[in-house]
């Protein structure tokens, strides 16, 4: 990340303030500075984009033109007012806050961010909105458009999925926002970020404030933000093999580290380890897995394909899927078989996985 000096900063306003003064967009929400009007509009920015936002916006200031007419609204109506918005939790939400603010505050609107977000519904981007908009705070609104400029800007390269991030732009932020014109000055951000700042396809080489994009002069725009994926969990297909030795169950307990560690599971074996061609049929597993007890255990396993779906198990790194085989065990030594044989009420008591539970629960044999 990068720092700016004094002169650095104030240059950065004056070019955002101007840009914005010029060429900053004329939308129904800001042809005032109502916090009512911010709050409604910033709500259903949530949502969507402006351009849709907007006819959903006057309609919704010409149903509830006031707070009052809000709370007092009949959910029908509010609900078809939102009706194409989605999350409509939202604006049950708002008619909880706006009958807050009547009960609670006296139909007075908070005027800082730290209050403002004691009400209902109110996060630190939509305190950081009003409270900037409405009552001139010099506060910062981080939304994407935020983390996107900013972290363009500065070359900040703080993990955006992660939560504590916020508050790491936010310190940034408050040393760079105007003191006199906050709340523009984060509606220019916004604007920035929705204009030659996009995440995908920006254009900065008409941007006003090119010359202070750090990403941009050095050719690494698209890297920023950084946000981490979650990869998504690996696919691994099982054998579960539920067996009795005469008559008791074949137990295995998996090893002291690694997944499931010390925990017992019925045999388990990764179909990858069977060496079948991809579109096997039921018979080839089990021989093979037959084959896997000769080989591996020294065990003479006579197996059969267990119908039905599949058990499927996701941890954080994996999802299994489990194809059952129900069989029966020569009787012989276990010398190659890392578990023991148990009677159910013995089996019911040793430690076992979620997964394992599942197995037997779907295939409930005895
Ligand atoms: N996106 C979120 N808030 C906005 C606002 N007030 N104006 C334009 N775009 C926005």
């Amino acid at each position: 990340m990068i720092e700016w000096d004094a002169a650095t900063i104030k240059d950065f306003q004056t070019t955002l303030l101007d840009w914005f003064d010029h060429e900053g967009r004329d939308l129904p929400w800001r042809h005032d500075h109502e916090p009512y009007h911010v709050w409604v509009s910033e709500i259903m920015l949530q949502q969507t984009q402006v351009q849709t936002v907007i006819p959903y916006y006057q309609r919704f200031m010409a149903l509830f033109p006031t707070v009052a007419d809000l709370a007092a609204a009949p959910e029908s109506q509010l609900l078809k007012a939102w009706e194409g918005l989605g999350y409509y939790s939202r604006v049950r939400n708002m008619q909880r806050c706006a009958k807050q603010l009547l009960t609670d505050y006296d139909g007075q609107w908070p005027q800082t961010a730290a209050e403002l977000t004691e009400l209902i519904g109110i996060g630190p981007y939509t305190a950081g909105a009003i409270a900037s908009i409405a009552f001139n705070e010099p506060v910062p609104a981080v939304d994407g458009n935020a983390y996107r400029v900013f972290s363009r800007l500065l070359k900040i390269d703080a993990d955006i999925a992660k939560p504590q991030t916020r508050a790491a732009f936010e310190r940034v932020i408050s040393q760079i926002i105007s003191q006199e014109r906050p709340g523009d000055f984060n509606q220019a951000i916004m604007d920035l970020g929705s204009s030659y700042m996009t995440a995908r396809q920006p254009d900065t080489a008409h941007s006003p404030v090119k010359r202070f994009n750090q990403a941009y002069l050095d050719g690494d725009e698209l890297a920023y933000p950084v946000k981490t994926k979650k990869p998504r969990p690996k696919p691994v297909a099982y054998v579960a093999v539920l067996a009795k030795m005469q008559d008791q169950w074949l137990m295995t307990k998996r090893p002291s580290n690694g997944m499931l560690a010390n925990l017992w599971t019925v045999p388990l074996i990764p179909i990858a380890d069977l060496d079948l061609d991809d579109d096997y049929q039921p018979e080839e597993l089990v021989t093979a897995v037959e084959n896997y007890f000769k080989r591996e255990y020294q065990l003479q396993l006579t197996a059969h394909y267990l119908t039905g779906r599949p058990v499927t198990h996701t941890f954080t790194h994996q999802k299994w899927t489990i194809q059952g085989l129900s069989g029966q065990v020569g009787l012989s030594d276990l010398a190659y078989f890392a578990g023991q044989t148990f009677t159910l009420i013995e089996r019911q008591k040793l430690p076992m996985p979620k997964v394992q539970e599942k197995i037997f629960a779907r295939y409930s044999i005895d």
